[in-house]
């Protein structure tokens, strides 16, 4: 399908979603979520799809939600329209493995939308930062949570009290970020990481992406055992009995997804 705000090409077993308002550094206006929510059913439904990139350009991931769309809205407007409630289950119903690229500025509902992938590779001129509250208002889209669920309650208030931006080196020392690459190696180390997902079995990708993010839910105790359940559930398919077969015959497993 064609877009016009992102860019979506599918190589081998991998979607690599670009976002793509270079004039506006990628701000997420209605168009592009509607767009992102589409390219996301399209990576979801596309069986041949076994791991999905978003990324943005060299110079913004994304700098926040349109402002200009914003402007002029009120909280009869926003509260009743439920603004930015659909775009989140987009994201909640892929069990695919979301990657998110990120290069120069991921700001307010840019860091949340990287925040909602399910690892951050950076380059090394990324730049996060929950600035909302230099607008009168503060983060959305899941900020508040996430970002203090990723590197702290101190560092999560400073960062939305104070709008400061957090730098490459900072989000990976924080765990906010998995790496940090030179910018021009970003696309390619982010696609390497995802075909290295799309050779695993599906099955056991899409329960490792369910049990970790159980983590952020509930209980330790509970978190515990539900992992441990689905780890006890994956000896119910050839995919293991094939890969430990093969670690024990010392040759690479042909994984089938069954
Ligand atoms: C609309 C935006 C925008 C945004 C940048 N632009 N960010 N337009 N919404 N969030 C536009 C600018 O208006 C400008 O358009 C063009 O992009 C280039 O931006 P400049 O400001 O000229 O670039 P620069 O000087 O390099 O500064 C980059 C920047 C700055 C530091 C990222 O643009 C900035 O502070 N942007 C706003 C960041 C922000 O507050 N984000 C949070 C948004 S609120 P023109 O037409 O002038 O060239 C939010 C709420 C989330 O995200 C709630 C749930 C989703």
């Amino acid at each position: 399908m064609a877009f016009k705000t992102i860019i979506v090409e599918i190589e081998e077993h991998i979607a690599l979603i670009k976002l793509n308002r270079p004039d506006a550094l990628n701000a997420l206006n209605s168009e592009l979520l509607s767009e992102l929510g589409e390219a996301l059913k399209d990576a979801r439904t596309n069986d041949k799809v076994r791991c999905i990139v978003l990324t943005g350009s060299e110079k913004a991931f994304a700098a926040g939600a349109d402002i200009t769309e914003m402007q002029d809205l009120s909280f009869v407007d926003v509260f009743g329209d439920d603004l930015f409630s659909d775009f989140p289950k987009e994201f909640e119903r892929v069990r695919k493995p979301i990657i998110a690229a990120v290069s120069g500025y991921a700001l307010g509902g840019g860091c949340e939308l990287a925040m909602m992938c399910d690892f951050i590779i950076c380059s090394d001129t990324a730049k996060f930062g929950q600035p909302e509250i230099n607008l009168g208002v503060m983060a959305g889209l899941g900020g508040s949570q996430r970002l203090t669920r990723f590197v702290g309650k101190s560092k999560s208030m400073d960062m939305h009290l104070t709008g400061r931006f957090m730098d490459a080196e900072e989000a990976e020392r924080s765990g906010l970020v998995s790496r940090v690459v030179p910018a021009k190696k970003l696309v390619s180390e982010a696609m390497a990481a995802a075909a290295k997902i799309a050779e695993k079995s599906q099955l056991a990708s899409m329960a490792v992406k369910e049990s970790v993010n159980r983590s952020y839910e509930g209980s330790l105790s509970d978190g515990l055992l539900f992992e441990r359940r689905l780890f006890h559930s994956l000896f119910a398919t050839e995919d293991q009995s094939e890969g430990m077969s093969a670690f024990a015959e010392k040759r690479e497993p042909q994984f089938r997804d069954k």
